[in-house]
């Protein structure tokens, strides 16, 4: 069902510096950004794009481009549609023995609400524990962003704490939860290795 360049209607590779145009794509729709990215609600710049590039394909452990295949009936057709991203951060230097890894998902917005999301969220969670040997998988996702929530909350994902009145925009303050994952444990945790 999964291999590490597929899902079943899904195909995955890694970032590339030939990427700086669709990654700016990403930014387009204000509240997408927002909720994905947790630096200060303003207008992106193109510099701040070109940096998060270098960054993810220097200190990534991988960041992943989600394409539609050009011939769905073949996951690898050439010229795949890009329509989002996962970019999933593996242990600091000197954290490697936790084997803990933090990720984010976004979407084009034309590419949402039609089970790509969960598709490539549940993939993300199956690389890292079969592919990366990750023991624990978390992320931040900010209060109201429910239909990412329920995404989370359907691949196992249970919340573990909540930075109170964390992240500041429309005139103030949102909660921003902890959310946690086990390998072995939840629906996208299942195949994980202890659950083989
Ligand atoms: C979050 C995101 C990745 C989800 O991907 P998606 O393709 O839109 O999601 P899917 O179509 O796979 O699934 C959406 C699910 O949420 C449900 N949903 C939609 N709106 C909802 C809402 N307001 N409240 C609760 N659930 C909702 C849908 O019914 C569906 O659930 P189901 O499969 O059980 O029926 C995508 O919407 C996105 O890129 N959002 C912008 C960036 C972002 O917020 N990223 C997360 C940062 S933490």
């Amino acid at each position: 069902m999964y291999t590490a360049r597929s899902s079943p209607r899904l195909t995955y590779r890694a970032v590339e510096s030939s990427d700086e145009a669709f990654l700016w794509s990403l930014t387009t729709n204000h509240e997408d950004w927002r909720n994905f990215n947790p630096v200060m609600d303003r207008p992106p710049t193109k510099t701040y794009i070109s940096d998060w590039l270098k960054k993810m394909m220097t200190g990534s452990m991988l960041a992943a481009i989600v394409s539609l295949p050009k011939d769905p009936s073949n996951p690898n057709s050439a010229e795949d549609t890009p329509i989002g991203i996962v970019n999933m951060v593996g242990p600091l230097p000197g954290l490697e023995s936790h084997h803990c890894s933090l990720f984010g998902l976004i979407l084009l917005p034309g590419f949402q609400c039609k089970g790509y999301g969960t598709e490539a969220f549940n993939w993300a969670v199956w690389w890292q524990f079969e592919c990366a040997n990750m023991h624990r998988l978390e992320l931040f996702v900010a209060e109201g962003n429910e239909r990412a929530i329920h995404v989370y909350k359907k691949a196992g994902f249970s919340v573990e704490g909540c930075r109170r009145e964390a992240k500041f925009f429309e005139g103030r303050y949102w909660d921003i939860f902890l959310m946690g994952l086990l390998v072995g444990s939840g629906e996208a945790g299942k195949g994980g290795r202890r659950g083989l």
